[in-house]
Protein backbone atom coordinates (compact mmCIF):
# COMPACT_ATOMS: atom_id res chain seq x y z
CA UNK A 1 0.00 0.00 0.00
CA UNK A 2 1.20 3.36 -0.82
CA UNK A 3 2.17 6.12 1.70
CA UNK A 4 -1.02 7.90 -0.48
CA UNK A 5 -3.45 5.07 0.45
CA UNK A 6 -1.97 4.90 4.36
CA UNK A 7 -3.25 8.94 4.34
CA UNK A 8 -6.36 8.73 2.88
CA UNK A 9 -6.85 5.36 5.48
CA UNK A 10 -6.08 7.30 8.57
CA UNK A 11 -8.45 10.04 6.89
CA UNK A 12 -11.40 7.67 6.69
CA UNK A 13 -10.74 6.18 10.40
CA UNK A 14 -10.31 9.96 11.46
CA UNK A 15 -13.77 10.74 9.81
CA UNK A 16 -15.80 7.66 11.34
CA UNK A 17 -14.06 8.17 14.78
CA UNK A 18 -15.25 11.92 15.28
CA UNK A 19 -18.50 10.28 14.00
CA UNK A 20 -19.02 8.49 16.70
CA UNK A 21 -18.34 10.94 19.68
CA UNK A 22 -21.24 11.57 21.36
CA UNK A 23 -19.66 14.26 24.16
CA UNK A 24 -18.03 17.31 24.34
CA UNK A 25 -15.12 15.42 26.59
CA UNK A 26 -15.23 12.46 23.68
CA UNK A 27 -14.32 15.35 21.22
CA UNK A 28 -11.35 16.61 23.22
CA UNK A 29 -9.61 13.36 23.26
CA UNK A 30 -10.58 12.68 19.47
CA UNK A 31 -8.83 15.90 18.63
CA UNK A 32 -5.83 14.75 20.87
CA UNK A 33 -5.73 11.76 19.20
CA UNK A 34 -5.97 12.47 15.06
CA UNK A 35 -4.82 16.43 15.25
CA UNK A 36 -2.66 16.84 18.31
CA UNK A 37 0.70 16.95 18.85
CA UNK A 38 1.18 13.43 18.31
CA UNK A 39 -2.47 12.74 16.67
CA UNK A 40 -2.17 10.13 13.76
CA UNK A 41 -2.62 12.82 11.05
CA UNK A 42 -0.33 15.18 12.13
CA UNK A 43 2.03 12.24 12.08
CA UNK A 44 1.38 11.51 8.67
CA UNK A 45 3.42 14.60 7.76
CA UNK A 46 6.89 12.65 9.01
CA UNK A 47 6.22 10.25 6.46
CA UNK A 48 6.66 12.91 3.75
CA UNK A 49 10.96 11.67 3.65
CA UNK A 50 10.01 8.62 2.76
CA UNK A 51 8.52 9.73 -0.66
CA UNK A 52 10.09 10.52 -3.80
CA UNK A 53 10.66 13.91 -4.48
CA UNK A 54 8.21 14.82 -7.20
CA UNK A 55 5.63 13.08 -4.89
CA UNK A 56 6.20 15.34 -1.50
CA UNK A 57 4.41 18.47 -2.63
CA UNK A 58 1.28 16.71 -3.55
CA UNK A 59 1.47 14.69 -0.16
CA UNK A 60 2.27 17.85 2.05
CA UNK A 61 -1.21 19.36 0.01
CA UNK A 62 -3.07 16.34 0.55
CA UNK A 63 -2.33 16.25 4.40
CA UNK A 64 -2.64 19.61 4.97
CA UNK A 65 -6.35 19.56 3.35
CA UNK A 66 -7.18 16.69 5.60
CA UNK A 67 -6.14 18.31 8.55
CA UNK A 68 -8.38 21.59 7.51
CA UNK A 69 -11.15 19.28 6.49
CA UNK A 70 -10.77 17.69 9.80
CA UNK A 71 -10.75 20.73 11.81
CA UNK A 72 -14.14 22.07 10.23
CA UNK A 73 -15.89 18.75 10.88
CA UNK A 74 -14.62 18.67 13.96
CA UNK A 75 -16.05 22.34 14.86
CA UNK A 76 -19.51 21.30 13.53
CA UNK A 77 -19.61 18.42 15.70
CA UNK A 78 -19.03 20.60 18.63
CA UNK A 79 -21.73 23.08 17.73
CA UNK A 80 -24.13 19.79 17.77
CA UNK A 81 -22.87 18.18 21.20
CA UNK A 82 -23.16 22.43 22.60
CA UNK A 83 -26.46 22.56 21.67
CA UNK A 84 -27.59 19.06 23.03
CA UNK A 85 -25.99 19.64 26.35
CA UNK A 86 -28.07 23.06 26.50
CA UNK A 87 -31.11 21.67 26.12
CA UNK A 88 -30.39 18.72 28.25
CA UNK A 89 -29.68 21.61 31.39
CA UNK A 90 -32.84 23.55 30.08
CA UNK A 91 -34.93 20.34 30.06
CA UNK A 92 -33.53 19.21 33.56
CA UNK A 93 -34.43 22.51 35.54
CA UNK A 94 -37.57 23.69 33.75
CA UNK A 95 -39.98 25.67 35.36
CA UNK A 96 -43.50 24.34 35.57
CA UNK A 97 -45.55 27.57 34.90
CA UNK A 98 -48.75 26.14 34.90
CA UNK A 99 -48.26 25.26 38.56
CA UNK A 100 -50.62 27.76 41.02
CA UNK A 101 -48.44 30.47 42.95
CA UNK A 102 -47.99 31.01 46.79
CA UNK A 103 -50.65 33.31 48.14
CA UNK A 104 -49.40 35.96 49.41
CA UNK A 105 -51.14 37.42 53.07
CA UNK A 106 -52.08 40.78 52.32
CA UNK A 107 -52.49 41.19 56.41
CA UNK A 108 -55.49 44.17 57.18
CA UNK A 109 -55.63 47.24 58.86
CA UNK A 110 -55.42 47.05 63.27
CA UNK A 111 -58.81 47.10 64.91
CA UNK A 112 -58.01 51.16 66.03
CA UNK A 113 -57.32 52.24 63.18
CA UNK A 114 -60.65 49.97 61.69
CA UNK A 115 -62.01 51.55 64.88
CA UNK A 116 -60.83 54.85 64.24
CA UNK A 117 -62.11 54.64 59.96
CA UNK A 118 -65.36 54.06 61.95
CA UNK A 119 -65.79 56.59 63.71
CA UNK A 120 -64.39 59.15 60.76
CA UNK A 121 -67.28 58.10 58.60
CA UNK A 122 -69.57 58.28 61.20
CA UNK A 123 -68.75 62.02 62.26
CA UNK A 124 -68.78 62.73 58.64
CA UNK A 125 -71.99 62.03 58.14
CA UNK A 126 -72.99 64.21 60.69
CA UNK A 127 -70.96 66.70 58.98
CA UNK A 128 -67.80 66.92 60.93
CA UNK A 129 -64.40 67.39 59.28
CA UNK A 130 -61.40 66.18 60.54
CA UNK A 131 -58.84 68.59 61.64
CA UNK A 132 -55.13 67.25 63.07
CA UNK A 133 -53.57 68.65 65.72
CA UNK A 134 -49.55 67.75 66.88
CA UNK A 135 -48.95 65.20 70.09
CA UNK A 136 -46.43 67.06 71.27
CA UNK A 137 -48.40 70.28 72.77
CA UNK A 138 -47.84 73.98 74.48
CA UNK A 139 -48.84 73.18 77.97
CA UNK A 140 -50.77 76.62 77.44
CA UNK A 141 -53.00 74.89 75.05
CA UNK A 142 -53.53 71.51 76.78
CA UNK A 143 -54.27 72.77 80.07
CA UNK A 144 -54.76 76.79 80.88
CA UNK A 145 -56.20 77.93 77.88
CA UNK A 146 -59.05 75.16 78.48
CA UNK A 147 -59.60 76.96 81.89
CA UNK A 148 -56.97 74.44 83.73
CA UNK A 149 -54.52 76.60 85.43
CA UNK A 150 -51.54 75.12 87.17
CA UNK A 151 -52.73 75.76 90.30
CA UNK A 152 -56.15 74.02 89.67
CA UNK A 153 -56.85 70.79 91.30
CA UNK A 154 -58.15 69.32 88.25
CA UNK A 155 -54.96 68.99 86.69
CA UNK A 156 -54.60 65.80 88.91
CA UNK A 157 -57.22 64.45 86.39
CA UNK A 158 -54.52 63.69 83.90
CA UNK A 159 -51.10 62.82 84.61
CA UNK A 160 -48.40 64.00 82.44
CA UNK A 161 -45.30 63.31 80.34
CA UNK A 162 -43.37 65.96 80.16
CA UNK A 163 -41.29 66.98 77.18
CA UNK A 164 -37.34 67.47 78.22
CA UNK A 165 -36.84 71.12 76.06
CA UNK A 166 -33.29 70.55 76.12
CA UNK A 167 -33.63 67.52 73.79
CA UNK A 168 -33.08 69.48 70.16
CA UNK A 169 -35.60 67.35 68.24
CA UNK A 170 -38.81 68.26 70.67
CA UNK A 171 -39.58 72.10 70.38
CA UNK A 172 -39.08 72.13 66.63
CA UNK A 173 -41.89 72.90 64.59
CA UNK A 174 -44.07 73.67 67.58
CA UNK A 175 -44.11 77.64 68.11
CA UNK A 176 -43.15 79.05 71.17
CA UNK A 177 -41.97 75.68 72.05
CA UNK A 178 -38.47 77.45 72.98
CA UNK A 179 -39.98 79.36 75.94
CA UNK A 180 -43.20 77.13 76.98
CA UNK A 181 -43.24 73.90 78.83
CA UNK A 182 -44.03 70.92 76.30
CA UNK A 183 -45.77 67.93 76.88
CA UNK A 184 -47.15 64.52 75.01
CA UNK A 185 -51.02 65.92 74.86
CA UNK A 186 -53.12 64.22 77.85
CA UNK A 187 -56.44 64.46 75.55
CA UNK A 188 -57.42 65.58 72.22
CA UNK A 189 -59.25 68.62 73.43
CA UNK A 190 -55.89 71.00 72.99
CA UNK A 191 -56.89 70.88 69.58
CA UNK A 192 -60.12 72.47 70.29
CA UNK A 193 -58.49 76.29 71.24
CA UNK A 194 -56.13 75.33 68.07
CA UNK A 195 -59.04 75.44 65.31
CA UNK A 196 -60.76 78.75 66.95
CA UNK A 197 -58.27 80.63 66.91
CA UNK A 198 -57.61 79.42 63.08
CA UNK A 199 -61.23 79.56 62.19
CA UNK A 200 -63.04 82.60 63.39
CA UNK A 201 -65.61 83.78 63.05
CA UNK A 202 -66.60 80.77 60.83
CA UNK A 203 -68.58 78.23 62.38
CA UNK A 204 -67.08 75.34 63.15
CA UNK A 205 -67.95 71.79 63.23
CA UNK A 206 -64.26 69.28 63.90
CA UNK A 207 -63.56 66.31 64.68
CA UNK A 208 -59.43 65.91 65.93
CA UNK A 209 -58.49 62.15 66.26
CA UNK A 210 -55.02 61.55 67.72
CA UNK A 211 -52.99 59.52 70.27
CA UNK A 212 -53.16 61.07 74.03
CA UNK A 213 -50.77 60.06 76.64
CA UNK A 214 -50.74 59.83 80.81
CA UNK A 215 -48.46 59.17 83.17
CA UNK A 216 -50.61 56.17 84.24
CA UNK A 217 -50.91 52.55 86.11
CA UNK A 218 -51.86 50.28 82.72
CA UNK A 219 -54.26 47.87 83.85
CA UNK A 220 -57.08 45.88 81.76
CA UNK A 221 -59.13 49.09 81.45
CA UNK A 222 -56.68 52.13 80.97
CA UNK A 223 -53.32 52.19 78.78
CA UNK A 224 -50.68 55.05 79.05
CA UNK A 225 -51.35 55.50 75.32
CA UNK A 226 -54.52 55.52 73.84
CA UNK A 227 -56.53 57.33 70.97
CA UNK A 228 -59.15 59.99 71.58
CA UNK A 229 -61.40 61.48 68.92
CA UNK A 230 -62.74 64.97 70.31
CA UNK A 231 -65.68 66.60 69.07
CA UNK A 232 -66.22 70.69 68.52
CA UNK A 233 -69.13 72.34 66.91
CA UNK A 234 -69.52 76.70 67.52
CA UNK A 235 -72.38 78.33 66.44
CA UNK A 236 -74.71 80.99 67.18
CA UNK A 237 -77.75 78.85 68.73
CA UNK A 238 -76.21 75.53 69.92
CA UNK A 239 -77.47 73.68 72.46
CA UNK A 240 -77.14 70.83 74.66
CA UNK A 241 -80.09 69.02 72.87
CA UNK A 242 -77.54 69.29 69.67
CA UNK A 243 -74.88 67.49 71.99
CA UNK A 244 -77.03 64.67 73.16
CA UNK A 245 -78.58 63.73 69.43
CA UNK A 246 -75.09 63.31 68.29
CA UNK A 247 -74.32 61.18 70.75
CA UNK A 248 -77.06 59.41 70.66
CA UNK A 249 -76.60 59.29 67.03
CA UNK A 250 -73.31 58.26 66.78
CA UNK A 251 -74.08 55.22 69.63
CA UNK A 252 -76.42 54.03 66.81
CA UNK A 253 -74.06 53.99 64.47
CA UNK A 254 -71.37 52.38 66.20
CA UNK A 255 -73.38 50.14 68.06
CA UNK A 256 -76.18 49.58 66.09
CA UNK A 257 -79.95 50.05 67.69
CA UNK A 258 -80.32 47.47 70.29
CA UNK A 259 -77.35 49.06 72.28
CA UNK A 260 -78.53 51.47 75.29
CA UNK A 261 -76.95 54.83 76.25
CA UNK A 262 -76.68 56.99 79.20
CA UNK A 263 -75.61 60.32 80.07
CA UNK A 264 -74.46 61.66 83.42
CA UNK A 265 -73.89 64.60 84.89
CA UNK A 266 -70.40 65.22 85.01
CA UNK A 267 -67.12 67.86 85.78
CA UNK A 268 -64.65 69.20 83.30
CA UNK A 269 -62.95 72.28 83.70
CA UNK A 270 -63.44 73.14 79.76
CA UNK A 271 -67.23 72.58 79.72
CA UNK A 272 -70.22 74.06 81.54
CA UNK A 273 -72.37 71.91 81.83
CA UNK A 274 -70.48 68.83 81.31
CA UNK A 275 -71.44 65.40 80.87
CA UNK A 276 -70.35 61.48 81.13
CA UNK A 277 -71.71 59.51 78.27
CA UNK A 278 -71.89 55.68 79.09
CA UNK A 279 -72.73 52.16 77.35
CA UNK A 280 -73.95 49.25 78.40
CA UNK A 281 -71.20 46.51 78.90
CA UNK A 282 -71.64 44.01 76.91
CA UNK A 283 -68.91 42.01 77.73
CA UNK A 284 -70.66 40.39 81.29
CA UNK A 285 -74.32 41.73 79.75
CA UNK A 286 -74.63 44.08 82.43
CA UNK A 287 -73.95 42.05 85.31
CA UNK A 288 -70.86 43.82 86.31
CA UNK A 289 -67.01 42.89 85.70
CA UNK A 290 -63.78 44.05 86.08
CA UNK A 291 -64.04 46.17 82.44
CA UNK A 292 -67.12 47.73 83.65
CA UNK A 293 -65.60 48.01 87.43
CA UNK A 294 -68.62 46.23 88.31
CA UNK A 295 -71.18 48.52 87.00
CA UNK A 296 -72.56 47.05 84.10
CA UNK A 297 -72.15 50.65 82.45
CA UNK A 298 -68.69 51.76 80.37
CA UNK A 299 -67.89 55.19 79.78
CA UNK A 300 -67.22 56.03 76.38
CA UNK A 301 -66.77 59.77 76.07
CA UNK A 302 -66.74 62.97 78.41
CA UNK A 303 -68.30 66.16 76.85
CA UNK A 304 -70.29 69.26 77.42
CA UNK A 305 -71.41 72.89 76.50
CA UNK A 306 -67.92 74.89 75.62
CA UNK A 307 -67.02 77.08 78.83
CA UNK A 308 -67.24 80.62 78.05
CA UNK A 309 -63.70 81.00 79.03
CA UNK A 310 -62.67 78.57 76.49
CA UNK A 311 -64.73 80.17 73.60
CA UNK A 312 -63.35 82.99 74.15
CA UNK A 313 -59.60 82.01 74.27
CA UNK A 314 -60.02 80.62 70.91
CA UNK A 315 -61.88 83.99 69.76
CA UNK A 316 -65.29 83.51 70.08
CA UNK A 317 -67.46 86.25 72.02
CA UNK A 318 -69.38 83.74 74.35
CA UNK A 319 -71.98 86.72 74.41
CA UNK A 320 -72.57 85.58 70.61
CA UNK A 321 -71.49 82.17 70.02
CA UNK A 322 -72.42 79.21 71.74
CA UNK A 323 -70.77 75.39 71.19
CA UNK A 324 -70.66 71.42 72.36
CA UNK A 325 -67.34 69.31 72.39
CA UNK A 326 -67.02 66.06 73.25
CA UNK A 327 -64.08 63.59 74.02
CA UNK A 328 -64.91 59.91 72.62
CA UNK A 329 -62.08 56.91 73.38
CA UNK A 330 -60.90 54.70 70.29
CA UNK A 331 -60.10 51.63 72.22
CA UNK A 332 -62.64 51.79 75.27
CA UNK A 333 -65.67 51.73 73.03
CA UNK A 334 -64.41 49.03 71.12
CA UNK A 335 -63.59 46.41 73.62
CA UNK A 336 -67.65 46.30 74.05
CA UNK A 337 -67.96 46.57 70.54
CA UNK A 338 -65.54 43.48 69.63
CA UNK A 339 -66.11 42.08 72.86
CA UNK A 340 -61.91 42.27 73.95
CA UNK A 341 -61.79 41.92 77.61
CA UNK A 342 -58.13 43.96 77.98
CA UNK A 343 -57.70 47.10 76.56
CA UNK A 344 -53.61 46.05 76.76
CA UNK A 345 -53.97 44.08 73.69
CA UNK A 346 -54.36 47.12 71.42
CA UNK A 347 -50.92 47.47 71.48
CA UNK A 348 -49.71 44.00 72.65
CA UNK A 349 -49.24 43.50 68.98
CA UNK A 350 -50.32 39.65 69.29
CA UNK A 351 -51.00 38.43 65.71
CA UNK A 352 -53.01 35.65 67.49
CA UNK A 353 -55.71 38.42 68.65
CA UNK A 354 -54.58 40.86 65.81
CA UNK A 355 -55.74 37.98 63.20
CA UNK A 356 -59.08 37.85 64.79
CA UNK A 357 -60.72 41.36 64.00
N1 LIG B 1 -60.61 65.73 77.47
C1 LIG B 1 -61.38 64.93 78.39
C2 LIG B 1 -60.54 63.79 78.91
O1 LIG B 1 -59.65 63.36 78.28
C3 LIG B 1 -62.59 64.38 77.68
C4 LIG B 1 -63.56 65.45 77.35
C5 LIG B 1 -64.51 65.83 78.25
C6 LIG B 1 -63.48 66.08 76.13
C7 LIG B 1 -65.40 66.81 77.96
C8 LIG B 1 -64.38 67.09 75.82
C9 LIG B 1 -65.34 67.44 76.73
O2 LIG B 1 -64.36 67.73 74.66
O3 LIG B 1 -66.20 68.39 76.42
O4 LIG B 1 -60.81 63.33 79.97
Amino acid sequence: MSLFDDLEQVYQTAQAALEATESVAALESWHADYLGRKGAVTLQTRSVGQLPKEDRPAFGQRVNAIKQALEAAHEARARVHKRAALAATLAAGAVDVTLPGRPVAPGHLHLTTQSLRQLYAIFAQMGFEVYEAPDVELEAYNFDLLNIPAYHPARDMWDTFWVDPSSPSTSEGIEGGDEARLLLRTHTSPGQVRVMRERYPEPIRVILPGKCYRYEQITARSEHQFYQVEGLAVGRDITMTDLIGTIKQFARLFYGPENDVRVRSSYFPFTEPSIEVDTNCTLCGGKGCRICKYTGWIEIAGAGMVHPVVLDNGGYNPAEWSGFAFGFGVERPSLTKYNVADIRYFYGNDLRFLRQF
